[in-house]
């Protein structure tokens, strides 16, 4: 399994936004390091304490930073270990999300997994006032993300919900995007989405790790793509127990190899991957 990011890779547009909504104003005071000590403890890193070791690692593009852990049972108080819940993802990963989602000025987007809002600040950056719903099932997060997006006087609704439900109020929509990784496409999602509209959302895989679906919206609640990068994301609360691939339109024996030429239909009557030996010439 590779994943083979390419960055900006020629998108004016993705570096132009990045350059314009600074990072730090959106990542917490305090943040865990995603990667355990030899006591199995994540490292707590203090903006007060330690300001230089924070912003070194608020800047470096291949990590994520872990905000809250255990459903924010855990104080970000010092180092600590459990389930990860909410971060602020990687430059890296949300540029290979944006890069695919491709939104346009003036398209409307749905967000799932609001989280620190810093994705969100640069999907409105690029689409424009009036155009982005994000969702967060944790409310004070979802509080936290309002207040940031404010102080930068950039307007997009935040929800505090269960964004497996999407926002239909709102829709469709031209663009989705997932943050949490999902094991099962939900059908609000597709409901959602405008014919010809895109979606892009992490989507678990039998090769462990989540593969990036990108999905057209066919008009009929429904949807068709291909998987275009392997990644790792936090799942949505709905969807954490682990279910048979079977089931959720997996066939069994793929290599893992050939991830990228498999293909995906997803719909009202669920979702189911295709492998290109039973693909129509
Ligand atoms: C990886 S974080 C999002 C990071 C965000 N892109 C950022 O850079 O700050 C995933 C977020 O999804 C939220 N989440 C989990 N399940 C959810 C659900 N069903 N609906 C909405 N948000 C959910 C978590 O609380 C968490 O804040």
């Amino acid at each position: 399994m590779t994943l083979n990011p390419r960055g900006f890779a020629g998108a004016s547009w993705l570096r132009d936004v990045f350059l314009t909504v600074p990072r730090e104003h959106f990542v917490p005071d305090q943040v865990w390091w995603p990667t355990a000590r030899e006591d199995g403890l994540y490292s707590l890193i203090d903006r007060t304490e330690r300001p230089r070791a924070w912003l070194k690692a608020v800047y470096r593009t291949g990590t994520a930073l872990i905000t809250q852990i255990d459903d924010g049972q855990v104080p970000p108080t010092g180092p600590a270990v459990g389930a990860f819940t909410s971060s602020v993802s990687s430059s890296g990963v949300i540029i290979e999300l944006l890069r695919h989602l491709a939104p346009r000025p003036g398209d409307h987007v749905l967000e799932i997994g609001t989280g620190t809002a810093y994705t969100t600040a640069l999907l409105t950056t690029r689409t424009g006032p009036q155009t982005v719903v994000s969702i967060e099932i944790d409310p004070r997060i979802a509080e936290r993300a309002r207040d940031r997006l404010t102080a930068m006087q950039l307007d997009p609704l935040v929800i505090t919900g269960d964004g497996e439900q999407g926002y239909a109020p709102a829709g469709p929509y031209d663009r989705i995007v997932a943050t949490a990784s999902v094991r099962r496409i939900p059908p609000a999602w597709l409901e959602q989405l405008r014919p010809g509209g895109v979606l892009v959302a992490p989507l678990d895989s039998p090769f462990g790790c989540d593969l990036l679906v990108r999905l057209t919206g066919d008009g009929q609640d429904g949807g068709r793509g291909k998987f275009v990068a392997a990644v790792e994301f936090m799942r949505v609360r709905g969807q954490r127990e682990r279910r048979p691939h079977a089931e959720l339109g997996w066939p069994g024996e793929l290599d893992p190899e050939r991830w990228q030429d498999l293909r995906i239909d997803a719909g009202p009557r669920g979702q189911r991957v295709i492998e290109p030996s039973v693909l129509p010439q």
